[in-house]
């Protein structure tokens, strides 16, 4: 059956560009992830193929490859999966991984992450890791005919649809969604009550579509930040934790298709390096969700501001700062953290099309960049 993301792939309909017509498709996107993995209410592993719980059961750690927004999603999986499943997770840029003769831990899933399911480097890597004995391979990918799909043991397909736009968005979301329902699935086997599997597949996972269209309901305002950016040389993205990743996708989306340079630091790390760089020149962009790190960050936020960095905060805790002109809020919806990653791309998303549009750039190819990389 055609999905409703298939049919209307080819247009950009109301939208000026794919990308923003992408962005907002990801709730659809995410309910009809979702929906094939679910049976009865309940996650079902029979969606990642008929062998899953045989080569699942064995599981003793994880290894996640990938490139590019890839990449990023699969560190938030490590978080997910270390923290949901108890199993050791490590995460690698594909086209580093094969080059720096790993060892292989027995009992441990090969897993890659690709949107087109045809980048060079990750299939090499996929390749790679089938000779080099793992215990199973499994893809999490949007394109079901791709070559990764096809050389896995087993397979998650998100239901994206055809993304256009050379910079990834709804496929990188799905991703999230995938990586969070195969880490219930390791956790499942490794003592998750499954009263805790039911609660976050029922608060978190079937409610994401729902707070990724509060997220998307930022717009405006996002478009009012982009204002102030349009004409900036740097930029510097900060979060913690899980948060991480997405703040160093927030900066790959700006650089790629606004040209500006932009930086992601996890907050801690500030006082290292990035710090130096900080005067009323530098924006910062923070994603900041409230959670056992958030007085961190705080901390972290208020020695940029400090040295008189122009700071453009997303929480759903706006009532901890101050506002004023070097300060500004942006109020996000409340969300369990295995959710936030995915709510909190959102703006970030809206904010690296707005500043591209307003620089006039080419927002659905950008110069120098290819949708798929099939050669190394
Ligand atoms: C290219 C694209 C990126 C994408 C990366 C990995 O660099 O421009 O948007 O994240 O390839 O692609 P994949 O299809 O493997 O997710």
């Amino acid at each position: 059956q055609t999905s409703t993301l298939e049919k209307n792939a080819v247009s950009k309909g109301e939208y000026p560009h794919y990308m923003l017509k992408e962005i907002f498709e990801q709730s659809t996107a995410i309910r009809q992830t979702l929906s094939p993995a679910l049976s009865n209410d309940r996650l079902d592993e029979s969606c990642l193929g008929d062998s899953a719980s045989t080569l699942l059961d064995g599981v003793k750690a994880v290894q996640i490859c990938a490139c590019g927004t890839s990449y990023h999603a699969g560190m938030v999986g490590r978080y997910l999966i270390e923290s949901l499943a108890k199993i050791p997770c490590g995460v690698e840029h594909a086209s580093e991984f094969r080059y720096r003769s790993p060892v292989v831990p027995a009992n441990t899933l090969f897993v890659v992450l690709s949107q087109s399911g045809e980048t060079a480097d990750t299939l090499a890597a996929l390749r790679y890791a089938r000779e080099a004995g793992y215990h199973a391979t499994l893809a999490i990918c949007n394109v079901g005919s791709s070559s990764l799909v096809r050389e896995s043991d087993l397979s998650f397909l998100t239901q994206a649809g055809p993304e256009i736009g050379v910079a990834s968005t709804k496929a990188f979301t799905t991703q999230l969604l995938a990586l969070n329902i195969v880490s219930l699935f390791l956790a499942r086997r490794n003592g998750l009550d499954p009263q805790v599997e039911a609660d976050i597949t029922n608060t978190s996972l079937k409610q994401a579509c729902f707070a990724v269209d509060a997220a998307l309901a930022l717009d405006d305002k996002i478009s009012e930040v982009a204002e102030q950016l349009v004409d900036r040389e740097h930029s510097l993205f900060l979060g913690r934790g899980v948060m991480y990743p997405i703040a160093l996708e927030g900066a790959l989306k700006l650089k790629e298709i606004s040209y500006i340079h932009a930086e992601a630091y996890p907050g801690g790390e500030l006082k290292h390096g990035p710090l130096a760089l900080v005067d009323e020149n530098m924006p910062i962009i923070a994603a900041a969700p409230g959670g056992k790190l958030f007085a961190k960050m705080q901390g972290n936020l208020q020695e940029v501001a400090a040295r008189g960095g122009q700071l453009f905060i997303l929480t759903d805790k706006p009532e901890e700062f101050s506002t004023s002109h070097d300060c500004q809020v942006l109020t996000m919806p409340t969300v369990d953290e295995v959710l936030a990653p995915l709510v909190y791309t959102i703006p970030l998303q809206l904010l690296a099309y707005h500043v591209s549009v307003m620089r006039g750039n080419n927002v659905d190819q950008p110069r120098n960049l290819a949708k798929s990389v099939t050669v190394e």
